[in-house]
């Protein structure tokens, strides 16, 4: 959708001649270092070019008026600043009237706004639609009430929303995407202390690829909530006899030396994940930097099978489509991305493998899912921001 078309339906829809402005923020994909964010672990994602648009203008009271046109369903959601609170009737507007509330914590922001949104980021495919709902609101609320607050900030206003308000205990690795993308780079992450340096994407003559599996991670929240509080109880098992804060912190050596401290066998798996998934990731970036893009393949193959085999957050879908990826000419690495349980497999694919590889993917995936896939190639870019026309 054009900017000025955006414009135009803001007053269509709200009604008013107040020129608002446009704000937008970004989906993600994370390369590798899956589940390892509320591990206190490293992650590499980076920002895509699919977005969360907004026209908005503030208002001198204390409403707040939404509208999607992705969700038109829902139709126009009404709240006031001084009463907010989550309502499953108010469906995706749960994630901006989150950023509301995570900024009154805050004393933040002084009055209500109309906000008009759009999006084409694929909705529950695993890329972040929800971040970049969040930081696109986020974006426009610091920007319109001129708030000044930094964009690292904006990311954890984000996850607050979506921790406390919508329910959902995700780690910061979405909203940090959706906050601080640049174009053509990832971004490495130290979820522990937010450290964050920008890798350049410089991939000559591999793409990056993204292919959906098209099968809703509609369980997800149950599931996520599930292994993060699995990763925590063998966290503090281990802690009763080493001097760490999370699972992060630890060597692939230490762990091997330590982990029968974890008494369930299905605890210590999980935790196994975190601890060797983060050095995959730190690995992956060395590779990366030194332009090794086989390494950096088979650290995602390898990423990809402790999901499937020891965190458990695959299932047949992303195996499926994995598995036939791995299959193909011309391809580096595959792996799962995002929460898991449905959405999309990333994979590194030679440029002149890319035609064929979608076809042969297409085929076997669908026959044996029953899913027809879509594919993206992924272009890296730019963090939330106010757009100008
Ligand atoms: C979801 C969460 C993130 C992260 C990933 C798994 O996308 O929102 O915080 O935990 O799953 O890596």
């Amino acid at each position: 959708m054009k900017h000025m078309e955006l414009k135009n339906k803001f007053a269509e829809i709200f009604g008013t001649d107040k020129t608002p402005r446009l704000f937008c923020a970004p989906a993600r994909v994370n390369l590798i270092g899956e589940h390892t964010d509320y591990n206190g672990g490293h992650v590499f994602p980076c920002a895509l070019s699919f977005n969360t648009y907004v026209a908005a203008a503030k208002r001198g009271d204390s409403k707040i008026r939404l509208y999607s046109l992705n969700f038109e369903k829902t139709g126009l959601v009404e709240a006031d600043l001084t009463q907010l609170a989550f309502n499953k009737k108010q469906d995706w507007a749960n994630y901006p009237l989150g950023v509301f509330w995570a900024m009154l914590q805050r004393g933040l922001p002084p009055a209500g706004a109309d906000l008009l949104f759009w999006g084409d980021v694929p909705l529950g495919a695993g890329l972040s639609s929800s971040a970049s709902i969040e930081l696109a609101a986020a974006v426009t609320l610091n920007t319109l009430f001129a708030l000044g607050l930094p964009h690292t900030e904006l990311a954890k206003i984000g996850q607050e929303a979506e921790n406390q308000f919508v329910g959902m205990n995700c780690g910061i690795m979405d909203q940090f995407a959706s906050a601080m993308g640049k174009a053509n780079h990832a971004i490495l992450l130290n979820c522990n202390t937010l450290a964050y340096e920008y890798a350049p994407l410089e991939l000559k003559g591999v793409s990056i690829l993204i292919c959906n599996t098209n099968k809703p991670h509609n369980l997800i929240e149950s599931k996520y909530n599930e292994r993060r509080s699995q990763s925590e109880h063998a966290l503090r098992q281990l802690q009763s006899r080493l001097p760490i804060k999370a699972l992060g912190e630890l060597s692939e050596e230490a762990f091997e030396a330590n982990k029968e401290l974890i008494t369930d066998p299905v605890e210590r798996k999980r935790a196994k994940h975190a601890v060797y998934e983060n050095q995959r990731t730190l690995k992956a970036e060395q590779a990366l930097k030194a332009g090794d893009l086989e390494k950096f393949g088979q650290l995602m193959n390898a990423s990809h099978i402790s999901l499937r085999d020891d965190y458990e957050v695959t299932g047949a879908e992303l195996d499926a489509m994995a598995q036939a990826a791995w299959k193909q000419p011309g391809v580096l690495g595959a792996r799962m991305t995002g929460g898991g349980f449905g959405g999309c497999v990333v994979a590194l694919v030679k440029d002149e493998a890319v035609e064929a590889f979608k076809r042969n993917v297409a085929q076997e995936y669908e026959a044996k899912t029953g899913y027809k896939p879509d594919f993206y190639i992924a272009a890296a870019g730019d963090g939330a921001r106010e757009l100008k026309d």
